[in-house]
């Protein structure tokens, strides 16, 4: 087990993946590329493992984990899929949607990943890396996203390599992710709800559904008292530099994030400006959105002005983002 200062990373290849999965089946833990973040993987069936994953991100235990699986067959083994539910795995998976449902009676995911709940949340990633990974280990593995609880979430290797260097064993490297904010999750009981917009856009889902999915009344649940999604903290997302959001004009000495190919007055001061997408294209906007918010963290400036984001497609996924890390560190 890696006990110095820094973790290997190893570039994507048939070896990489063999070294996961035994880092994986020996309890480590792993940092792989998904298509929406990094995640940070251990074996979802060993209690040790997660309690270490648990504290190598600093992260509060009652928050549970997304187990991950390779496909529907291994789904169907740890979760109750309703007609719904199938549907919407059928539609989507492989790819960035999570769907929280009933655990199975021989559910063989630890307590400790779903903090107790009698729900578990279940994804199958599209990443070709992680669809390997996961081929090779055979059993389900629970991956948060591989930053430091209260970060931003990680979208190359060495957004990884900074938050987690020595606190984990492996990172694969499979370059920058493609979508850039984490997977849709969608509550499947008696009405599917939308716990987490993310990078399956709401109108896809509710096009397979047939009908308009909720957001939750309040982020608290019904019967357990237990947050519905409790990683939805709303402090999740936050850099250390203060967010300002809807910016008309940028102030001295704040950094601009922009989007689309309008002027704001003032940009001629910023200390630095990235912007998400000049062509005003929202899919690549989330692509770059946690990797500029890190840049732009590291210049010094006194604020992070952002412009008016759109809130179709990926933008409300986005808006979401950015209002989270506008509120700041607990
Ligand atoms: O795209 C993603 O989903 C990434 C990649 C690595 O797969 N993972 C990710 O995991 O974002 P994490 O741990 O950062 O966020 C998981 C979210 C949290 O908000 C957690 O509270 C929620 O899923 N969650 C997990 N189990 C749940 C459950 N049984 N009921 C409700 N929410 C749950
Ligand atoms: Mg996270």
């Amino acid at each position: 087990m890696n006990v110095g200062l820094t973790t290997p990373i190893l570039p994507a290849s048939e070896a990489a993946v063999a070294a996961a999965a035994r880092c994986l089946a020996d309890g480590g833990l792993v940092g792989f590329p998904t298509e929406t973040v990094y995640g940070l993987g251990a074996d979802a069936t060993n209690p040790a493992a997660i309690a270490r994953l648990y504290r190598a991100k600093g992260r509060p235990s009652f928050n549970p984990l997304i187990a991950h699986v390779g496909d529907l067959e291994a789904a169907r083994l740890i979760g109750r899929f309703d007609a719904r539910a199938t549907a919407l795995a059928e539609a989507f998976w492989p790819g960035p949607l999570t769907l929280v449902l009933r655990r199975t009676r021989d559910c063989a995911v630890a307590d400790l990943a779903t903090a107790g709940l009698d729900t578990i949340a279940i994804r199958v990633p599209a990443h070709p890396l992680a669809r390997d990974i996961l081929r090779a280990f055979a059993g389900p593995v629970v991956a948060p996203s591989a930053n430091l609880s209260g970060h931003v979430s990680p979208t190359t290797a060495a957004h990884v390599q900074s938050d987690l260097a020595g606190r984990i064993d492996l990172i694969v490297d499979g370059g920058a992710v493609a979508v850039g904010v984490e997977s849709t999750i969608v509550g499947c009981f008696e009405a599917p709800m939308l716990l987490r917009p993310g990078g399956l856009p709401r109108g896809e889902i509710e096009r397979v559904l047939g009908r308009a999915l909720p957001r939750p009344p309040d982020e608290a649940g019904h019967d357990t008292g237990q947050p519905l999604a409790p990683g939805m903290l709303a402090s999740h997302y936050a850099p250390r530099t203060p967010v300002r959001l809807e910016a008309v004009g940028v102030d001295a000495g704040e950094a601009l994030l922009a989007f689309g190919d309008g002027v704001v007055p003032g940009v001629d001061a910023t200390t630095a400006t990235m912007n998400l997408s000049a062509q005003g294209d929202l899919n690549e906007a989330a692509a770059n959105l946690f990797g500029y918010l890190r840049a732009l963290d590291l210049t010094g400036a006194r604020a992070i002005a952002v412009m008016p984001i759109p809130h179709h497609g990926l933008g409300e996924a986005i808006n979401d983002r950015l209002r989270r890390a506008a509120m700041g560190r607990e």
